[in-house]
């Protein structure tokens, strides 16, 4: 579709939301307020939804979606990009919009940030559109207020977390930068405070992120039993994981249904992710890599 004239000559701000992966997550306890305090190190991968924004002086925060799960999401306040730009917008004083276009390529609810990457990605895009000079204090309020995993998902690096997603440290644990990842999505959604609601509150104990071995034999997603009760396929996609040859780990992201295998080169992870292809062709594949920080 032709742009209007006004936007022909507006610059083209473009932006990833990558995909973020948990590599373990432990729940620790239920909280007061409901939530769950967590411990978990996030990686990302180099692949993830595309955004791109273009300033617009009538105010208007205009958001189109496009790609593969497009599907049925809202474009109005509801959505999280929306709700970024406006939080943004009101914090910096500005009367400004923005002509958002977000290219869905990662299902959604699916435990791998979808909503809150794409969040963070619209913070991250309009604060340079707008040239908003915020600290990263103020940047991290407005993200939580957002969701849990928007703090972590603003640098998009591998991070420990804990809280229920505010306490983000920057976290490199060797040998994981560049790795190969494979995710495989049986494509069911399910719902991030159904998964939370049915732990069983037993803790089993904390993260020990000390080194990449430790997070693959000590790390956990507690979340598992939770969201393989809700959707018993999440067990099929983690079996046909780990039965491909040269897994180094194979475990669920978040909430679920995502679930990723580590692999040590690029080609075997490809022979995977062929004969998951072929053997489930419903079912969502993405090859990617660990972005680096
Ligand atoms: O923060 P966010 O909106 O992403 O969380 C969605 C739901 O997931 C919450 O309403 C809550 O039920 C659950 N949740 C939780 N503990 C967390 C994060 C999320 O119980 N640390």
């Amino acid at each position: 579709m032709p742009l209007p004239d006004a936007a022909v000559d507006m610059p083209l701000l473009t932006e990833t939301a990558y995909a973020k992966i948990n590599l373990a997550l432990h729940v620790r306890a239920r909280r007061d307020d409901g939530y769950h305090a967590l411990e978990s190190l996030f990686v990302f991968t180099e692949d993830g939804d595309g955004l791109t924004a273009q300033d617009r002086d009538d105010g208007q925060i205009d958001l189109s979606i496009n790609g593969p799960f497009a599907s049925g999401l809202d474009t109005g306040t509801d959505n999280l990009v929306v709700k970024a730009a406006l939080a943004l917008r009101s914090h910096a004083g500005l009367s400004k919009g923005a002509t958002i276009r977000l290219t869905k390529n990662l299902p959604v609810a699916s435990g791998i940030g979808g909503g809150s990457a794409d969040a963070a990605a619209a913070l991250r895009l309009l604060t340079r559109l707008w040239r908003v000079d915020i600290d990263a204090a103020d940047l991290a309020t407005i993200a939580l207020q957002l969701g849990s995993d928007v703090p972590a998902c603003i640098a998009s690096v591998s991070q420990r977390v804990g809280g229920r997603g505010e306490h983000v440290a920057q976290y490199d644990v060797a040998g994981l930068a560049d790795m190969p990842i494979l995710l495989v999505n049986p494509l069911v959604p399910v719902s991030t405070a159904q998964v939370f609601g049915g732990w069983d509150r037993i803790d089993r104990g904390p993260l020990d992120t000390s080194s990449l071995d430790m997070l693959i034999t000590q790390g956990r997603n507690d979340l598992e039993p939770s969201a393989m009760k809700v959707a018993p396929v999440i067990g099929d996609a983690l079996a046909s994981l780990r039965a491909q040859p040269g897994v180094k780990i194979a475990r669920m992201s978040g909430s679920g249904a995502t679930c990723f295998a580590l692999f040590y080169d690029a080609a075997t992870r490809d022979a995977a992710a062929l004969a998951i292809g072929m053997a489930q062709p419903s079912w969502w594949t993405m090859a990617s890599r660990i972005r680096q920080i």
